[in-house]
């Protein structure tokens, strides 16, 4: 990072970023990319690009990022309306987005628009969409002209899990997007890829909402780095997920089904979840509750086999008290 070569990104002057961005568009199998601070602002400048006049709906699953963790964004940035689905793992099938679908040209309801994929799917447990499945939902949402964004904040880990390679996730969608914040491992980044024609325009979105850079190389470069050292890796992460997982199972009080940890997030039922998180942070294991009955833990890069076992000893301890 100190030895990036920089300039001015706005101006498209900036080397790094440049790079980045052409990579990116690579990988996901698209034409351009756009290098942005964050996720959340790749989720809605995708939106903002593909809701039309305000009313339009995008459908997607309930427990989605847009819908859970982005302030309101859908409704604030696009006015849209929001259509969730529900289905296990974060994950919804091609017939539930038939279903989901107006009629067309109906003038009382909403206008269908967009679908959004969440791969791999946080809320839902880290799962890792089939391909065949993701095809099914895009070859309907093709079918009635609706849009398509995939939301890759973790694509990399799914690549890693499954062998299927990001542009054969990425190529279906009008528009997808990864992170290099989460098991990449960067300090912030992330880039939204599309045709160059929307990228164009997510240009003057990202400009619209305050999100063009200087010197962006200097974390751009994280996000080269990330790519070249931190892929690969993703598999220590699930591998220590997946022991998390098995570990958890054997400790009365806590409800988990090993065999649906499929990359690097465990999701996990206890009684009394706050609390249990409190007493966890106390002795150094940082592990978020869920709501009340519910935890989620993240396994990444700067968390090791050793870090497992002294989270499992911790839970082990805190349970039989
Ligand atoms: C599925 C998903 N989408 C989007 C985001 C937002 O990414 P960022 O934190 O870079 O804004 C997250 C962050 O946790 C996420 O899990």
């Amino acid at each position: 990072m100190a030895r990036a070569e920089v300039g001015d990104e706005q101006r498209f002057q900036d080397p790094t970023v440049n790079a980045l961005q052409e990579r990116v568009a690579e990988l996901l199998g698209h034409e351009a990319a756009l290098f942005l601070p964050t996720g959340t602002m790749c989720n809605q400048i995708a939106i903002r690009l593909h809701i039309g006049p305000h009313g339009d709906e995008i459908i997607l699953h309930r427990r989605s990022h847009p819908i859970i963790a982005e302030a309101g964004g859908p409704a604030a940035h696009a006015g849209a309306m929001l259509s969730p689905l529900d289905g296990e793992g974060g994950m919804f099938t091609p017939q539930q987005v038939e279903e989901a679908i107006r009629p067309a040209g109906d003038r009382y309801s909403p206008r269908s628009r967009l679908v959004c994929v969440e791969q791999t799917t946080n809320m839902g447990g880290g799962r890792v969409w089939p391909l065949e499945q993701m095809h099914g939902v895009l070859e309907v949402a093709g079918r009635h002209g609706l849009r398509t964004h995939l939301d890759g904040a973790r694509l990399m880990n799914a690549v890693v899990a499954s062998g299927v390679s990001a542009a054969d996730y990425g190529r279906g969608f009008d528009t997808a997007w990864i992170d290099f914040s989460k098991g990449l491992g960067g300090p912030m980044g992330a880039c939204l890829a599309g045709s160059a024609e929307l990228i164009a325009e997510a240009w003057r979105l990202k400009q619209m909402m305050g999100g063009a850079l200087r010197q962006g190389g200097i974390v751009a470069a994280a996000g080269i780095y990330a790519l070249d050292n931190n892929v690969e890796r993703l598999a220590e992460d699930h591998a220590n997920a997946r022991l998390l997982a098995e570990g958890l199972a054997e400790i009365a009080g806590v409800e988990i089904d090993p065999s649906t940890v499929e990359t690097n997030i465990v999701i996990f039922g206890v009684a009394d979840a706050p609390e249990l998180s409190r007493r966890l942070e106390e002795r150094g294991v940082d592990i978020s509750p869920l709501g009340a009955a519910q935890m989620r833990a993240v396994t990444h890069h700067d968390v090791d086999r050793a870090a497992i076992e002294t989270a499992l000893g911790a839970f082990r301890d805190l349970l039989a008290a």
